[in-house]
């Protein structure tokens, strides 16, 4: 019996409107709040989650169930069997450890990798077509591991990677120049870690090259001004989890605005951890790090041809030699 009758002489609407499914792995401070982003963001039709910690997974849906009211309509469902991730097209991928004050992310690397040999492969057998973004950390290493485990195409795995660092430098650069942030194109390419780089030569804010408008200014002291901002970058995440045990609210928008572009076809440009061989002279073996890639309905449509200097192609390929040699002391 259905709440609604049918209007005179029309024919009941079709039951069969495609829908969005997005499935979060780990309902803890960062599973939250990606699931709440994309939530309030209008991204999906459904939200699978998925935890080890039945109580907890089942406190979680139904609070966010009670916010029904307030929210565009999503289904919310939970459970710890992967059966309910059936059919999603975009799998976020955020259980495991996370880092205790001053611990580096490289350094969870062996008890998340346990982790993943576990979680991937049922995640790539009931969503067999979805896109897999991984989060975990150290996020350019597992999300490697995840391309191999699930034997998915490399276009359709993704790092979540360096597009929280990305933010990071643009808000601290705004601030700097009490500009919007928005206004700031700016990336973090590379490592989602400590060997990250900040490609200087390619800032611009409201289309002006930020570098060559401050030389011609000859202001001088700004470029050692520019050099802490990437330190504090760098920092930032630790000085979070020193002060509140963690890091969640800026990964939750981080990994929203990926998923959006993913799965409305937004085909605009962000800097995640993609299959980096063969670029910007990265040919030691394969690895995902962070490179300002184009995102669109079939995952990673192509990376974008910036002109980096020297320098920061040398530091670039640094950076990926520091995620060769985890892999390789692992024997991945
Ligand atoms: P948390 O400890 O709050 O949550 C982790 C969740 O994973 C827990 O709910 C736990 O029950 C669940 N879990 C453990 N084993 C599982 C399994 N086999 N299957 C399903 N769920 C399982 O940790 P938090 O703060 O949410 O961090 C999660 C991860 O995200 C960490 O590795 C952290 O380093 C990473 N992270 C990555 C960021 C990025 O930019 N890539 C940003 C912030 C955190
Ligand atoms: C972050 O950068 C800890 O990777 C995490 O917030």
């Amino acid at each position: 019996q259905s709440f609604f009758k049918p209007i005179h002489g029309a024919s009941p609407p079709p039951s069969t409107t495609r829908t969005t499914k997005i499935t979060v792995v780990g309902v803890g401070n960062v599973g939250m709040a990606i699931a709440q982003t994309i939530l309030t963001q209008n991204i999906a039709n459904e939200i699978a989650l998925v935890d080890v910690n039945a109580d907890k997974l089942h406190g979680e849906m139904l609070d966010l169930q009670h916010a029904a009211a307030f929210l565009p309509r999503t289904k919310i469902t939970a459970s710890v069997d992967y059966s309910n991730t059936v059919g999603s097209d975009l799998v976020i991928v955020t259980a495991g450890a996370r880092q205790i004050s001053g611990e580096s992310r490289l350094n969870l690397l062996q008890r998340n990798l346990a982790l993943f040999s576990k979680v991937i492969p049922p995640l790539a057998k009931q969503s067999p077509e979805s896109i897999l973004m991984i989060v975990s950390n150290p996020v350019d290493v597992l999300t490697y591991v995840a391309w191999k485990l699930s034997g998915f195409p490399s276009n359709r795995v993704i790092g979540s990677g360096t597009n929280l660092d990305s933010s990071r430098f643009r808000f601290l650069i705004a601030d700097h120049l009490d500009l919007n942030a928005q206004d700031v194109q700016a990336y973090i390419v590379g490592e989602h870690g400590d060997s990250s780089v900040a490609l200087w030569s390619s800032i611009s804010v409201g289309g002006v090259p930020i570098l060559s408008f401050l030389e011609r200014q000859q202001i001088a002291y700004e470029k050692h001004t520019l050099e802490k901002i990437h330190k504090a970058v760098v920092d930032g995440a630790y000085e979070v989890i020193s002060l509140k045990g963690y890091t969640s609210w800026a990964i939750g928008y981080s990994a929203a605005s990926l998923a959006r572009a993913i799965l409305r076809d937004q085909r605009s440009i962000h800097p995640v951890s993609v299959l980096a061989k063969g670029f910007y002279g990265i040919d030691g073996g394969e690895l995902f790090l962070s490179l300002p890639a184009q995102l669109g309905r079939s995952g990673v449509l192509g990376v974008t041809n910036v002109h980096l200097t020297d320098e920061e192609t040398k530091q670039l390929q640094e950076s990926a030699k520091t995620i060769l040699e985890v892999q390789a002391q692992l024997g991945i």
